[in-house]
């Protein structure tokens, strides 16, 4: 197990971040910048032991600041969406920017995904870890609350990258983390031959702006039923009103047992190279989204063009706009409280 470090760049504030490497004993790798917490690379084997690199992202920080869709990027305070930039807390009315359309995407204008995040390398013989700490304001991105944030990355032998979220407040306020890594485990191509199977009977339909309606619809007899594994390609262009809305798969899934355990969330299998994906959770929810809103206009590592479904993202969350949903899980984070919860991304082969 090791770790490296190396520059990656300035940011326009004239912050330095780094680039840093984690690799393990089989030569998987996975390098993470501490500018967003973005995970810049994977490389893990196919089944002929071929590296290759699954995830989108740039070669340079500049790809970053400039033209990203959130690649492989740590999203707060709250991912997806919240309705028309506002929520109540505990009678008090919080306005937040108003960044896609009407509401309010991944933690605003300067979300977590575009700070700079203190990085401390932490190495053992089982695991290579980053611990990425950031305090973030009270009333930042118009938030409340100071918040104390540790994620921390960390690489095993047994070719799994786990994430663990941990943070505290001074006030109460509301609290959603995610990564937004996008999966190609075929290294190119588009992920339509993928197939994906997820841990879940039931989604939360949204309308036409993304938002959910409240409502928890059973995945049954429609295009989002991944019960058994199926090509995400197989139905992403049905006739179906939810897949028209999204222009693909853009969807909270509501992952069986909504207790916070740590449990199987989804199985992603790529046929051509053999690769398998496992994504394990303590959250109650799984974002699926099929990369819909790439659109060639962003070229990538080595000068891939990224079209729609180049690559597809498994945020593991709370659910959209839960803020305003009384049904859905809470969000709140109460002083005293610890916020907690892991994420993993295991690899192999079949
Ligand atoms: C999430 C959202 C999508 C889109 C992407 C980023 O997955 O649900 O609608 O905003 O992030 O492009």
């Amino acid at each position: 197990m090791k770790i490296t470090s190396d520059h990656f760049g300035v940011t326009p504030e004239g912050q330095e971040v780094q680039l840093f490497s984690l690799t393990n004993d089989q030569g998987m790798a996975v390098k993470i910048t501490n500018f967003g917490g973005i995970i810049t690379a994977i490389n893990v084997p196919d089944r002929n032991g071929k590296l290759d690199d699954v995830v989108l992202g740039h070669e340079t920080l500049e790809g970053y600041l400039h033209r990203s869709r959130y690649f492989g990027a740590l999203i707060g305070r709250y991912a997806n969406r919240i309705a028309h930039g506002r929520f109540c807390l505990r009678g008090a009315a919080y306005t937040l920017a108003k960044n896609n359309g009407e509401n309010h995407l991944h933690g605003g204008l300067k979300g977590f995904d575009k700070v700079v995040w203190s990085a401390r390398e932490i190495q053992d013989s089982e695991v290579a870890s980053l611990e990425l700490t950031y305090r973030s304001k009270d009333g930042e991105e118009g938030y409340p609350g100071n918040l104390e944030t540790r994620v921390t990355y960390g690489l095993t032998n047994g070719n799994e990258l786990r994430i663990e979220y941990f943070a505290t407040t001074d006030q109460n306020t509301i609290l959603n983390l995610t990564n937004h890594s996008y999966f190609n485990l075929a290294g190119g191509g588009t992920v339509l031959d993928h197939q994906l199977a997820i841990n879940a009977d039931n989604f939360t339909p949204v309308n036409k702006g993304l938002i959910p309606t409240g409502e928890i619809r059973s995945v049954k007899d429609t295009p989002l039923d991944f019960t058994c594994r199926t090509a995400i390609g197989a139905r992403i262009n049905n006739h179906d009103e939810q897949l028209c809305f999204a222009g693909g798969y853009d969807h909270n899934f509501v992952l069986r047992t909504e207790t916070e355990t740590f449990r199987k969330a989804a199985t992603v299998y790529e046929p051509m190279t053999g690769r398998v994906m496992e994504v394990s959770t303590t959250q109650p929810g799984m974002q699926f989204y099929s990369g819909n809103f790439l659109d060639g206009s962003i070229a990538g590592k080595s000068g891939r063009v990224y079209i729609k479904h180049s690559g597809c993202c498994f945020e593991t969350q709370h659910f959209p706009d839960s803020p305003n949903q009384p049904s859905f899980p809470s969000t709140l984070l109460k002083p005293g409280e610890e916020y907690r919860h892991t994420t993993s991304f295991k690899f192999s082969v079949e």
